[in-house]
């Protein structure tokens, strides 16, 4: 990016998509994903999401991208200067963001710390991935390793973000494309392991019985967390482009692309869940025990092994830098902080959250300081953490965002935007008048009201 006017810009087309892929593509699409489909049925489950991002997701990602460049403002800023009244909305993307900062960064360090594991104690790890993994969260004692590698994972974001982002854009141009490359040799590799067979037809059998309304909250969430809608990362981002880009084709990309990597994430470890029999007892193992199975099966699987979460560290780091500056952003320009204390004070306490987000998913619980998962009174930190994040606020804030484009800003307004003005070609415009003004606000609403009055179970 380079900076003009005291906007930052994107040196290039292909710049902007891989910014805005890389923030969409991250932990979500592998860490989450995978774990999500497996237990809300596998296919069916696919067939929601895959609907929900064509209809909601794109909607909702083209509404965020013309309020962003229309303004060419931060997301409090850009619906501010749409409508006075609603710059609130911009405001709960803000803190959803900072939400999940505090334990995405966490995660973020897990991979680092499975890049060394599996550099210098690779037989350990596939000894018996499940209680590495465990160990790691302090099945063991206090998780010193885990604590310290998320700890370098804030850091290395704040550094990046206090840089700017200059780096990140030239890194995701090179990085993406590998990240994609593995996945597709690694799914193709998970897909023929003996046994795999069956975590195939798990992924294709449509068993709709299987869905219910945990399942649509739960596909929602996860499409919007992992599309980076809800958090003003989208409005942000579109910011810096100019009226010669083409958002209408920009949004078909990022949201392709990203489901793609969601996809090649979930043929990547669940076939491999079948095939090594690692049933994991927490839906964050897929993406670190289960694999193991997959690395021990390849020639060469602790260099693949240690590239792969050289990736996903890439792909959360690319995302966690994109969050953070929204909420940096946010204090420096509407609450007249000076940026590096801005900084400094969001990521002290995300990481406050974030060591007990940790802590609490294996070592309270057997310390028998936080209340444990049998018998759940109430869901432990992290959990609750993530069902605030994924199946409340991120909703709430596409609702809104969709509400308020669709009835206050109008959506003419958001078409005149995404057109440049006639210049592009927008086919789908009137359905996209329909989905904002009506579809969206109605099934999104409808849907967190049934969560809220039914008391959706935490998966
Ligand atoms: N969109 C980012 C992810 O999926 C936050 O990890």
């Amino acid at each position: 990016m380079s900076t003009t006017e005291n906007r930052v810009e994107f040196s290039s087309k292909l710049g902007f998509i891989l910014s805005a892929a890389g923030s969409a593509v991250g932990l979500g699409n592998i860490w989450k994903f995978p774990g999500k489909a497996y237990a809300c049925g596998g296919g069916a489950f696919l067939i929601i999401y895959l609907i929900i991002v064509a209809v909601v997701g794109t909607s909702v990602m083209m509404a965020e991208f013309t309020i962003g460049r229309k303004t060419h403002k931060g997301a409090v800023g850009a619906l501010r200067e749409l409508n006075n009244k609603f710059a609130w909305i911009g405001g709960l993307g803000v803190l959803t963001g900072f939400i999940i900062v505090c334990y995405y960064c966490q995660v973020g360090g897990w991979a680092m710390y499975y890049i060394v594991a599996y550099i210098t104690d690779v037989k350990t790890v596939w000894a018996d991935p499940m209680a590495y993994f465990l160990g790691m969260l302090g099945a063991n004692g206090f998780p010193v390793g885990a604590l310290v590698w998320g700890f370098i994972f804030m850091l290395l974001t704040a550094i990046i973000i206090s840089y700017g982002t200059a780096g990140i854009e030239k890194m995701s141009t090179i990085l993406m494309p590998i990240l994609f490359l593995v996945l597709v040799g690694l799914m193709i590799r998970s897909c023929t392991l003996p046994g795999a067979d069956e975590g195939l037809a798990y992924m294709f059998n449509v068993d709709f019985s299987t869905i219910n309304g945990t399942a649509i909250l739960t596909a929602l969430g996860q499409a919007f967390f992992s599309l980076s809608l809800g958090m003003g990362v989208m409005i942000t981002y579109a910011s810096y482009l100019s009226r010669e880009d083409n958002l209408v084709s920009n949004t078909a990309i990022v949201c392709t692309l990203d489901t793609l990597v969601a996809l090649f994430a979930g043929f990547m470890i669940i076939p491999a869940v079948f095939a090594t029999g690692i049933a994991p007892g927490m839906g964050g193992a897929f993406g670190f025990a289960t694999l193991a199975g997959v690395f021990m099966a390849i020639p060469g699987g602790q260099f693949i092994g240690m590239l792969f979460y050289f990736l996903l560290f890439f792909a959360a780091i690319t995302s966690s830098t994109s969050i953070l500056e929204g909420c940096v952003a946010f204090l420096v320009e509407e609450k007249g902080f000076e940026r590096k204390k801005a900084l400094v004070g969001c990521c002290v306490i995300m990481e406050i959250v974030g060591i007990l987000y940790v802590l609490s998913q294996v070592y309270m619980n057997l310390k028998g300081i936080w209340i444990s998962r049998e018998g759940i009174q109430f869901p432990i930190f992290g959990d609750f953490l993530e069902y605030l994040t994924d199946r409340l606020l991120l909703p709430l804030g596409a609702f809104l965002t969709t509400f308020f484009v669709g009835w206050i800003w109008g959506p003419d307004n958001s078409i005149e935007e995404a057109t440049g003005g006639g210049r592009n070609k927008f086919a789908l415009a009137p359905a996209y008048k329909f989905i904002v003004k009506f579809v969206d606000p109605i099934a999104i609403g409808a849907i967190i009201v049934a969560g809220m009055v039914f008391g959706m179970a935490i998966s």
